[in-house]
């Protein structure tokens, strides 16, 4: 008899539905930047062969990498793609397509930098939504190096253009075929920014208690979902930690996490997305109460949840998925090492382990190729 939890038994294997579309699966690949995108942002036929390569693996959903929204302030790092233009729309057009023959689903995860942003071909100032100077150090793998600088304290136009260049890049990824949206409110970025309590010290209605913090992230959802109407899915990562930020947890706790969950909800969201940049799923799901952060986003919600931190173990991602923690897993690390991770379920093969050498220097298709190469994979 085949292993529950390596064999097509796996509740990972099961069908999902996330708004009116069904997904093949609940295996989702994570979004992961991989710089790897012309000058100008537009995807390459390298991007093209990558991401059809995990939906011919099998997986069910498939989220893009961080891809930004304007011309302004949103892009976060050079040869990140970008969904602005029609050159754009018709690379990543490619891009679904291929992502669709495999059988697969495509959601493009919109991103703003904000204050977080170390290569912007439009702009070399940043702003975010007050002059907070970020923790940390930019990011080397994807091509930064230092301090990042002080932002720019954001004005109620600023908000207005990044909300629009999230609505606008939003038909255009719709444009270019891809079955819905996430909306890259984790990690530390613009949205999560606003979020947070010590990068946001507006004293207007963006800023303040939690319910004013999370404002621009609901009016991102609700503004994309009038402009889209009701059946395109519109989601929302969210998370605790952020690249610059392993340690940070909602102050608020579980409280916190019910204000932004039903204001999500109630803006028109699709579906939530936790993420766990840096720990794993458990490290930063526990809240007070004894309930995880997404067994609470799912009961607040009655949304479709997908977890993520570490589920390429898949003992956990079957306890995460059968003790009703989440509806869906999404894997990153896990999912680089193994493109095919459902199909090797499904044939009961372990899966292979993942090396960080595979994103040295940076964390581009190019450098991922070298390594393959030199490992013979
Ligand atoms: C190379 C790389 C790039 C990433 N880029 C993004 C991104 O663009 N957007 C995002 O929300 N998370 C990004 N992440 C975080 C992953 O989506 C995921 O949350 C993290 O890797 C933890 O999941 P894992 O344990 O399955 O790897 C990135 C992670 C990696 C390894």
């Amino acid at each position: 008899m085949t292993d529950i939890l390596t064999g097509s038994g796996h509740p990972a294997l099961r069908p999902e539905r996330i708004g009116r579309l069904t997904l093949a699966n609940r295996l989702v690949v994570a979004p992961m930047t991989r710089v790897s995108a012309a000058p100008d942002g537009t995807p390459t036929p390298e991007m093209t062969d990558y991401y059809t390569a995990y939906a011919q693996g099998g997986f069910g959903l498939l989220i893009t990498e961080g891809t930004y929204t304007d011309t302004v302030y949103s892009q976060g790092y050079l040869n990140q793609p970008g969904i602005v233009s029609a050159e754009h729309v018709a690379a990543w057009r490619e891009i679904t397509e291929q992502v669709h023959a495999a059988g697969s689903r495509i959601f493009m995860q919109l991103m703003h930098g904000g204050a977080l942003s170390q290569g912007n071909r439009y702009r070399d100032d940043t702003a975010g939504p007050s002059a907070v100077p970020p923790r940390g150090e930019k990011l080397p793998e994807y091509g930064g190096s230092g301090r990042w600088p002080t932002p720019r304290a954001m004005s109620l136009a600023d908000i207005e253009t990044a909300v629009d260049g999230f609505v606008r890049s939003a038909a255009r990824a719709r444009e270019a075929g891809f079955d819905g949206v996430e909306v890259h409110g984790a990690n530390g970025y613009l949205v999560d920014q606003f979020l947070t309590d010590y990068t946001n010290l507006r004293d207007d209605s963006y800023g303040g208690p939690v319910a004013g913090r999370v404002r621009l992230a609901a009016e991102v959802v609700a503004a994309i979902r009038a402009e889209l109407g009701g059946e395109f899915c519109v989601g929302i990562r969210l998370s605790q930690t952020k690249v610059n930020d392993f340690v940070h947890r909602w102050p608020g706790g579980t409280h916190d996490a019910k204000v932004i969950f039903a204001a999500l909800a109630e803006a028109g969201a699709s579906y939530l997305h936790i993420a766990s940049e840096g720990r794993d799923w458990i490290e930063t799901a526990r809240l007070d109460g004894g309930v995880t952060i997404t067994g609470l986003a799912r009961q607040v919600t009655g949304l479709p949840v997908i977890a993520n931190g570490g589920m390429h173990d898949l003992t956990q991602a079957a306890q995460v998925l059968s003790d009703g923690h989440a509806d869906l897993v999404s894997v990153g690390r896990g999912a680089l090492a193994n493109p095919d991770l459902p199909r090797r379920l499904g044939q009961g093969l372990p899966p292979a382990e993942f090396d960080h050498m595979m994103l040295q220097p940076m964390a581009t298709l190019g450098n991922a190729r070298q390594w393959r190469q030199a490992a013979r994979i």
